[in-house]
């Protein structure tokens, strides 16, 4: 019997703890400076009128939380210090408020001048004379919004914030970090070979260049915000080949600012470049390593930002072989030797073709049609999502892209489902992705990624073998 007692003793106590807590409100609300001192901050809110609420007298619960602290639309407010919500002259007395609007913006807690910017996101916010931010309304390449709807959606890969993608435009991811242009038609169609795959071969069902061929499989670089994908995949996949092809006796990162800056013809640097040209000039003119000749990192280039110049050509030694006509434009690097490759082919589009070149001679390149989630691919078997399906045209953006593909395999997800994959490198910096490198659905050539599929071989001497090692 006694819980009793001590319940009802607990509610008054309770209750008094209330009535102490209102009361110490009240007083802390009198002491307290007024809230527009120098003026309304947040001249053009609506707070009284939003809640449809004036009171008369005193009512200290006739009140709304006002940027972190509390405004009031009682009368009392306007008798002791001004603590009245900004529109409660305007709402509840039909008067204009006896202290100026101040001329500025709120945000985070500080009061920007009018004309005063800050970045949410991709999106520039200026503050207007009426106190009012205005905000751009682009779609951004990371969009909190996808990365949850991919999350949630079980797509069998996961979205997160890129950071060095936070605060870009989709049209800026669109137009600085792809670059490879769409072959024509004739190209599309050249040279194809067709692998005899006898019908009773057998692939591995998980194949993975860099365990075939240890430390000859160079680490995925960084195109930063050039569009040059058509020259960090061919470089790529051209290193790689170079280093097997010469079992290992050289080993270089071929130099993609080679390629941008001097295979200049038909082809755009930054802004994009075919990947046949590309080949055309490893084989006939050749590029030094990119430790000799390494990426400006330059952001797009535009008419403030031009090209830089080629800083070296090559000419012919004798048997086909070729030097470099100038020094190192890195002057802490002597090595200028050139590397060449032969002619490209194209693989047919079949899986087991491309499989059967992978494991035989290394990685291919790829062309591969870019869409607005493959930004936000953090880990998993990525496969283009319809998350923005619903959503404006300038939300669902696609440009072309190439990349190195360097193995397979399969997997079987939590549904029980097994999917095949590709692994592959792209050109985002080592923190993209799962280390740089995405896996992508193989098979139903996904983003058309067994569309347009290259490999070559790297030209490799006998003196070649003696040289270097
Ligand atoms: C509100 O305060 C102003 C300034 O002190 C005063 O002139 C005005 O009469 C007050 N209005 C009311 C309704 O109390
Ligand atoms: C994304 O990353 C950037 C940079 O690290 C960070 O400033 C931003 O707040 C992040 N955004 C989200 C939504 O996590």
């Amino acid at each position: 019997m006694w819980r009793c007692p001590l319940g009802l003793l607990l509610l008054l106590l309770l209750a008094g703890l209330t009535v102490l807590e209102a009361r110490r409100s009240r007083w802390r609300r009198d002491l307290a400076p007024g809230l527009h001192l120098r003026g309304i901050r947040d001249a053009g809110g609506r707070y009284c009128q939003e809640r449809d609420m004036c009171c008369r007298g005193r009512a200290d619960d006739c009140a709304l939380p006002y940027l972190g602290v509390t405004c009031y639309c009682d009368l009392f407010c306007n008798r002791t210090v001004s603590d009245c919500c900004p529109d409660f002259w305007d709402f509840c007395l039909g008067v204009p408020p006896p202290f100026p609007p101040i001329q500025g913006c709120m945000h985070g807690g500080r009061i920007y001048p009018v004309f005063g910017t800050y970045w949410e996101n991709c999106n520039r916010c200026t503050c207007r004379e009426n106190g009012q931010w205005d905000c751009d309304q682009e779609p951004c390449l990371v969009d909190p919004d996808m990365i949850n709807a991919i999350n949630q959606g079980n797509y069998g890969w996961q979205a997160g914030n890129h950071s060095a993608f936070w605060g870009m435009t989709l049209d800026e991811g669109i137009r600085y970090r792809l670059g490879t242009i769409r072959p024509s038609s004739s190209v599309m169609n050249m040279n194809e070979i067709y692998t005899v795959l006898s019908p009773r071969e057998v692939l591995p069902e998980a194949f993975e260049a860099s365990e075939k061929w240890p430390n000859l499989i160079h680490e995925p670089l960084d195109q930063g915000n050039c569009a040059g994908s058509w020259a960090f995949s061919t470089a790529a996949v051209a290193s790689d080949r170079v280093s097997i092809h010469s079992l290992g006796h050289m080993t270089p990162v071929l130099s993609p600012q080679n390629l941008l800056s001097c295979n200049t013809h038909h082809q755009q640097g930054c802004r994009g470049g075919h990947l046949d040209s590309a080949w055309w000039f490893l084989r006939h003119r050749g590029v030094v390593s990119d430790n000799c000749y390494p990426f400006f990192g330059r952001e797009q280039d535009n008419e403030a930002n031009p090209a830089p110049r080629c800083m070296m050509h090559s000419r012919p030694m004798g048997r086909g072989k070729r030097q470099a006509t100038a020094h190192c434009p890195n002057g802490q690097v002597d090595a200028n030797d050139i590397y060449q490759v032969t002619p490209v082919y194209r693989l047919g589009s079949d899986e087991k073709e491309i499989m059967k070149e992978l494991m035989e001679n290394g990685p291919v390149q790829a062309l591969m049609e870019v869409h607005e989630d493959f930004f936000l691919y953090q880990r998993g078997i990525y496969s283009h999502t319809p998350v923005s399906l619903g959503r404006p045209e300038p939300y669902r953006r696609h440009g072309t892209h190439s990349v190195k593909i360097t193995g397979w395999g399969e997997e079987t997800l939590p549904g029980g489902r097994t999917v095949k994959y590709w692994t592959a490198a792209n050109s985002w910096g080592p923190t993209w992705g799962e280390r740089g490198h995405f896996r992508i659905v193989r098979g139903t050539n996904e983003c058309d990624i067994e569309s347009f599929v290259l490999g070559v071989w790297g030209r490799v001497g006998m003196e070649d073998m003696r040289h270097h090692h």
